[in-house]
């Protein structure tokens, strides 16, 4: 039996919802594949910044490193700035831990139809960086509340930390190529002068990939690249970007394939040395949060990622077919045309797994 410690944090909104989603189906999956998840749920987040004035406690990132993996809903609400909430907590989490990479797999879903008409099937990686880059801490706002005020932030972009991830981004094309896949990598940039961060990228990344001779790469300017998506997204195998351009993109095509309510992601850290986190694309979506109608298919494969990332990849591949089931069959939201709620969802993806074989 393989057991893991995995730290919770449904965190706010919707997040309360699909969490406990997924983990129904996680514990049906894990027991068919002799894992053991040991979940330790910690309440962290708005309601804790509230009753504690800060998202989690002092020593809340050494208790985490205690864990296997993070698995983390959302966080945010409207009546709390979310420079407090995403500072607090989620921004912290990544960077403490090293999760360079923020894989955003993007695959059109049976029964999911996007919102462009005539869109060939999309299988999509993005490999966003994710611990630096535009999402700085150097700047601030300087005389507030005076007609003079000035906001001011500093991207930072390391050699290293360009190399790190553009690596994984050309090792992954290259496993996806002997897959069968394209195996093509796309870098999102904006080259053209204007940003000065952007040259040193495209440097960097292209001397990375002088060492993946097999794997075809370009690189697109990324407003062209956005229209480009919206108009050939089947084009696309894997696309390398930065933390803010990875940002945009996993949302558009999130979109593209239907709803950002299916989209997964996985914050790794790929050395292996502390957890990875993994968590859907959306955010808490205060607009639905409490009625029960999230879709919990990003939450859920999210948790076939960490199955995956744990070494369990029969387990992943038995989750996703679970929710593809599910979905082909009907269990789908409103956000992508259907009528379930979350629960109602999550049902179906556990009826599945439990009448597949093991
Ligand atoms: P959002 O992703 O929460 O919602 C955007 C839109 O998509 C909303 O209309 C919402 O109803 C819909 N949506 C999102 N997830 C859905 C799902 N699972 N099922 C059905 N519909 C879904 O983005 P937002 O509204 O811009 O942000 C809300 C809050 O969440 C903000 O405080 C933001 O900072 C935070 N946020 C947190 C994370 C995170 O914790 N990782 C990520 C993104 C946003
Ligand atoms: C995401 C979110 C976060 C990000 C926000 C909430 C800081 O949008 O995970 O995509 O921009 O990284
Ligand atoms: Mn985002």
């Amino acid at each position: 039996t393989a057991r893991y410690r995995i730290a919770v944090i449904a965190g706010d909104g919707i997040g309360q919802e699909v969490v406990p989603a997924a983990i129904e189906c996680l514990d049906v999956v894990a027991e068919r594949h002799d894992i053991v998840f040991d979940w330790h749920q910690l309440d962290w987040g708005s309601d804790y910044y509230r009753s504690h004035g800060r998202m989690m406690p002092v020593d809340g990132l050494d208790r985490l490193a205690e864990h296997d993996a993070i698995f983390l809903g959302a966080v945010g609400v409207p009546d709390i700035p979310d420079v407090e909430t995403l500072w607090g907590l989620l921004i912290p989490i990544r960077r403490r831990f090293e999760q360079y990479v923020n894989l955003r797999p993007v695959r059109s879903l049976p029964g999911v139809s996007s919102p462009l008409a005539g869109t060939e099937p999309v299988d999509i990686v993005i490999v966003r960086e994710n611990n630096e880059g535009e999402y700085s801490e150097v700047g601030g706002r300087l005389y507030r509340g005076t007609e003079d005020e000035v906001a001011i932030q500093e991207s930072i972009f390391t050699k290293r930390g360009i190399t790190r991830v553009a690596r994984y981004a050309a090792r992954l094309a290259a496993d996806r190529r002997a897959a069968g896949h394209a195996g093509r990598l796309t870098s999102a940039t904006k080259s053209n002068g204007i940003v000065h961060t952007m040259p040193f990228w495209d440097e960097v990344v292209r001397g990375v990939l002088a060492g993946f001779p097999d794997v075809t790469t370009d690189s697109e300017l990324i407003d062209a690249l956005a229209a480009s998506l919206v108009l050939r997204p089947h084009r696309y195998d894997v696309i390398v970007a930065s933390n803010l351009f990875g940002d945009i993109l996993s949302d558009l095509a999130g979109a593209i394939t239907g709803s950002i309510g299916c989209a997964p992601s996985a914050n790794l850290n790929p050395d292996g040395r502390h957890p990875s986190m993994f968590e859907p694309v959306h955010g808490s979506a205060p607009d639905i949060a409490g009625q029960g109608i999230a879709n919990p298919i990003g939450q859920i494969w999210s948790g076939a990622l960490m199955l995956d990332a744990l070494g369990h990849p029969d387990a992943a591949t038995d989750l996703v077919a679970a929710f593809e089931a599910a979905l082909a069959g009907g269990a789908r939201t409103r956000d992508i045309g259907g009528s379930a709620s979350t629960a109602e969802v999550a049902a179906a993806v556990r009826a599945h797994l439990e009448t597949t074989a093991a």
